[in-house]
């Protein structure tokens, strides 16, 4: 580790910390109003193997639409670029959670990580795989190279009991065709696939492969290709932030996803990936100590895409 990036690490989190307004905890999901709200962790990857944490970067939670990327991932490495039949990888400039544009667009999602477009993803997964929620959970066991992962079964019954959104964008999309299964076998895989518990080092590592093009860090095994990874790379930077991906784009100029348990991981291509967990959100969903901490990383880093 570049003794600059601890340091600009930990300016930046002490800075964050400091800040007055920190947001609120998302309360929708009733198990994640259960955690406590200081819990502040960031933990950086290197591709050169280095590494650095600091603060409650070991502590788990509940990583939520992070996994959106790792379901569109195994989406693609099964069935390639079919998947772009059934969902379009353009920004939808609204709440991960709406119901507007399917409308207009006719059950197809705007993009595979608002909910409508991962719901489709979990559905291309039921088709393809003998047993997805199983299926899925293996690949992810291989890729964070933790083989004791599970689903919280706390955390998908929590969010089942509360979930009409969900269960309404399921059924409005299967309406237009555009769900080949049963909706309620979707919705339990996709309330799964949302409830992984990482921590900030897992998740961290985990999303190593796409700042390596695709191959994973501790065995250089192919994910999927160097263009794969590139394609995921630009919907996390387009899509990764709902309506507020233009603003991560515009302050922290790197790929990354957020989700409603306050944790965010982004990444810097051939450099280093970097998680981020604190759970108050501002008002657009996403991490609000999170936000800031990366922006400072790479305004005093002077290292981003851009
Ligand atoms: O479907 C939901 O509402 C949650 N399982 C995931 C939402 C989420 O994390 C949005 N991200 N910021």
């Amino acid at each position: 580790m570049a003794s600059n990036y601890k340091s600009i690490i930990e300016n930046g989190y002490n800075l964050a910390k400091s800040l007055k307004d920190q947001g609120k905890l998302a309360t929708y999901i009733p198990e994640l109003a259960n955690v406590d709200p200081s819990m502040f962790g960031v933990h950086m990857t290197k591709i050169d193997g280095t590494d650095f944490g600091i603060g409650n970067y070991k502590e788990k939670f509940s990583i939520q639409s992070i996994a959106k990327v790792l379901s569109l991932t195994l989406a693609i490495k099964t069935i390639g670029e079919k998947i772009w039949n059934r969902i379009d990888v353009e920004p939808s400039g609204t709440k991960f959670d709406s119901l507007l544009l399917l409308e207009s667009y006719k059950g197809i999602p705007r993009n595979p990580f608002i909910n409508s477009g991962a719901i489709v993803i979990c559905d291309i997964l039921i088709t393809h795989l003998d047993n997805a929620p199983k299926d899925f959970l293996s690949f992810v066991r291989n890729l964070s190279d933790l083989p004791t992962l599970t689903y919280s079964d706390k955390i998908a019954d929590s969010e089942k009991a509360t979930g009409y959104r969900n269960v309404a964008l399921c059924n409005f999309i299967k309406s237009f065709g555009n769900i080949k299964n049963d909706p309620a076998e979707v919705l339990d895989f996709y309330f799964d696939m949302c409830s992984l518990e990482m921590n900030c080092q897992q998740l961290s590592y985990t999303f190593s492969f796409l700042a390596n093009g695709g191959r994973k860090l501790s065995n250089g095994e192919k994910i999927i290709t160097n263009s794969q990874s590139k394609r995921i790379n630009a919907l996390m930077l387009t899509c990764g932030f709902y309506d507020e991906s233009g603003e991560f784009a515009f302050k922290v100029g790197l790929p990354g996803k957020s989700g409603v348990g306050g944790g965010i991981v982004a990444l810097y291509p051939h450099n280093y990936s970097i998680a981020v967990w604190s759970p108050k959100l501002n008002p657009n969903g996403n991490s609000f100590r999170g936000m800031k901490l990366l922006e400072e990383v790479t305004t005093h880093s002077e290292m981003s895409i851009f």
